[in-house]
């Protein structure tokens, strides 16, 4: 049996990630704060165990716990792999940095950086001397190479997510049993989240018109193929330890 743990799957990317990965030899452990009930029908169709734990990704002093939790719900000598796909994430405060409120900015760095590196490092703690496949994926974006007037937090988490995930692939090059590690930004897909990014008022996100052309003129990827891309990498040979890659771009 292989376990996944997948953060943000009740909808949006993580959600298509976690359809395309429902398989009865596949054990799928799903936190966020809510769940996704058509994942819950496919997994209960297909016979695939499914774990759905309701957690907040702000609680970071609670993660530790968290992980613990996780671990024990399957037993790690006899897994054939455990994964970590580190997705979830949010896109406010969106604006002019001056203006967004200091606790929005501090609850997304939370979120989209400080969660994913304690739940990596939980990770890495909790299978420390078990000699399986143990891989790691961290969920960026084309903004962490790419300043976006109104995204401050977000182009500064997802850089900060992409240059963690370098750093731990370097300290797991001298381990006997490593952790292999991938930053991938997705493309852009049609979620919610991009849903938001067309909300926002334009005097915060000056790029707004060219999102919703986005998605007037069909180029936003499905969560389906976005999930399958992922899944393909997640088990290939070509999975490659310390890399940043752009899914976007296939
Ligand atoms: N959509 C795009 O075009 C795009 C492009 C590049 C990168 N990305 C990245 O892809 C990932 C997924 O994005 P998406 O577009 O699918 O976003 P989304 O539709 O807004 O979904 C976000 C997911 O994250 C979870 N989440 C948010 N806040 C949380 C919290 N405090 N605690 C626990 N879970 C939380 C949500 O679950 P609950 O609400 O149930 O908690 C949901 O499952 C993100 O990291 C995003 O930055 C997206």
């Amino acid at each position: 049996m292989k376990h996944f743990i997948i953060t943000g799957a009740s909808k949006g990317l993580g959600e298509g990630i976690a359809m395309e990965l429902v398989d009865p030899n596949h054990h799928l452990i799903c936190v966020s704060r809510s769940e996704s009930t058509s994942l819950k029908i496919h997994a209960g169709e297909k016979k695939c165990k499914l774990d759905n734990l309701r957690f907040d990704l702000s609680q970071t002093n609670e993660t530790d716990a968290l992980m613990e939790s996780i671990f024990c719900l399957f037993n790690i000598s006899e897994s054939e792999g455990i994964y970590l796909i580190n997705n979830a994430g949010v896109i406010n405060p969106v604006g002019p940095s001056e203006e967004n409120p200091s606790h929005e900015v501090e609850q997304h760095i939370k979120i989209n950086l400080i969660a994913p590196m304690l739940i990596t490092a939980g990770f890495i703690r909790l299978t420390y001397n078990i000699n399986v496949v143990k891989r790691i994926i961290n969920i960026s974006s084309g903004a962490a190479l790419l300043p976006y007037y109104g995204w401050s937090s977000y182009c500064t988490g997802k850089a900060g997510l992409d240059m963690y995930t370098r750093c731990i692939a370097t300290e797991q090059q001298r381990r006997e049993n490593p952790v292999e590690i991938m930053s991938v930004a997705p493309g852009i897909i049609d979620t919610p989240m991009q849903e938001t990014i067309r909300n926002v008022p334009e005097e915060k996100f000056i790029h707004k018109k060219k999102f919703i052309e986005y998605k007037e003129k069909g180029k936003l990827i499905s969560p389906k193929i976005a999930g399958k891309k992922i899944k393909t990498l997640l088990l290939s040979k070509k999975f490659k330890n310390g890399e940043l890659t752009d899914l976007g771009n296939e």
